[in-house]
């Protein structure tokens, strides 16, 4: 029989590694809730029609990544396409519009955190499922609140460790804008065509956008002497973003303007955004977080036309250019039962430790108490807690400090040891 495993390029998080997760989320949480963000949870499962009208048909995650699959039906009828989520911007305007929420706050600030599903050629910091951890705002047209979001990621980043980073912006603009662009990039790059990449080649016509964020070092070359989409912004789109380097330059966020930078969604307009990391241990997948204004999905979904801006930063790719911190002591206490039959009084001490907020473990199969301390050493628990038969009669137990190499055992009140342990 074969062995069972994980699909390929997806992973198990286990005991020992998802304590930095719950770090790095218990800062994103704190973090954006300062900002005055809320979290909403979606399905992980979404009509793929959502994916392909909200993020566009000649993206690479519609074209060829996403896990999608027809749902079983009853008799005579025809199942649903599903899609696992590539991402979460889409499910948010979804819920968004399907809850009525529009018009009930003038502006809305979402957050969430969850995985993704695509079906990307694995490599280091790029899985088929990961996580991310993302923003989204409804009904503020920026770019005061662009900068804002930006500010608030670096910060984020800061806060975590994490700050040999590069802010990478561009614009955009608009409907119109796009297209004079669109049809300036295609006479730039048809001719150049047989030396494109196959990918680029057969992305040229469809998505020519694309062809400028290739990796392919022949298309980087063509893509260097395309012309400049910030060359062909309208006089709104021109000064919204000259509004948003202003705002940047006075909250001091360091940032490049890169005029190729586009991403790999179609839905965006004006303000883009994408935060990389110089450090760590990244390698090739340096994009931490991405996003970026995208003013048109919510009417092309349904709903009255509303500006929206929002990011995702990628979890796993966060932690790997986080530094490593000395693990904390996982537990408060370990508690050790002299004889079998303290055991009842054990329960009940330990029950009392956990009901003051302590993190307390036990051993109750009945095994030496050379063998408890032994897993009390091994547990990563700050103190051993010895209930005997002597301290029992006395109401104490014996307390000793793990950290501390050579410890003197020391003889505490069990009325004050959950006062002892949180010291
Ligand atoms: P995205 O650039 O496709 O944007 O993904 C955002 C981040 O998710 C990336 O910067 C990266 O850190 C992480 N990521 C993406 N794909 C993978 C992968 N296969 N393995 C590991 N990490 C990955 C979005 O998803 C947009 N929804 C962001 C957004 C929100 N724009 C507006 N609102």
């Amino acid at each position: 029989m074969s062995k069972l495993r994980t699909v390929k390029g997806m992973n198990d998080v286990l005991p020992g590694e998802i304590e930095r997760w719950h770090r790095l989320e218990g800062a994103f949480r704190d973090w954006v809730e300062r900002y005055g963000f809320q979290e909403v949870r979606t399905p992980i499962v979404e009509h793929t029609e959502l994916f392909e009208r909200g993020i566009g048909e000649a993206t690479d995650i519609v074209e060829k990544e996403m896990y999608t699959f027809t749902d079983k039906a009853g008799e005579g009828k025809e199942g649903k396409r599903l899609t696992l989520r590539p991402e979460g911007t889409a499910s948010c305007v979804r819920a968004y519009l399907e809850h009525n929420l529009q018009g009930q706050q003038p502006v809305t600030k979402w957050y969430y955190l969850g995985p993704m599903y695509r079906r990307e050629r694995p490599a280091k910091g790029r899985y088929r499922q990961f996580y991310q951890a993302g923003c989204e705002i409804y009904g503020d047209p920026g770019p005061y609140v662009d900068a804002e979001l930006i500010d608030m990621l670096v910060g984020l980043l800061r806060d975590v460790g994490v700050q040999d980073v590069e802010v990478l912006i561009n614009s955009l603009g608009h409907g119109e804008t796009r297209a004079r662009y669109r049809a300036a990039l295609l006479d730039y790059l048809r001719p150049h065509a047989a030396e494109l990449s196959p990918d680029s080649q057969r992305r040229l016509e469809r998505n020519p956008l694309r062809v400028l964020d290739s990796k392919a070092p022949q298309d980087q070359a063509i893509a260097a002497g395309a012309p400049r989409i910030l060359d062909f912004l309208s006089p709104e789109d021109a000064a919204h973003f000259d509004e948003l380097r202003a705002a940047l330059d006075a909250l001091g966020t360091p940032y490049t303007v890169d005029p190729h930078l586009v991403r790999g969604l179609d839905y965006y307009t004006r303000t883009l955004f994408e935060i990389r990391g110089r450090g760590g241990d990244l390698g090739a997948q340096n994009a931490l977080c991405g996003g970026g204004r995208y003013d048109d999905m919510i009417a092309q979904l349904g709903g009255k036309p509303t500006p929206a801006i929002g990011f995702a930063l990628g979890i796993e790719r966060l932690l790997l250019a986080m530094p490593t911190e000395a693990p904390q002591p996982r537990l408060d206490a370990f508690l050790a039962a002299q004889r079998p039959e303290d055991r009842p009084d054990l329960l009940v001490l330990a029950r009392a430790l956990r009901e003051a907020g302590l993190r307390v473990e036990t051993d109750l199969r009945g095994n030496s108490l050379k063998s408890q301390l032994r897993r009390a050493d091994k547990s990563g628990a700050r103190f051993a807690v010895v209930l005997g038969e002597a301290e029992r009669a006395k109401g104490t137990v014996m307390l000793t400090d793990l950290t501390q190499r050579n410890a003197e055992r020391r003889e505490v009140p069990q009325a004050n040891l959950a006062q002892v342990l949180r010291r």
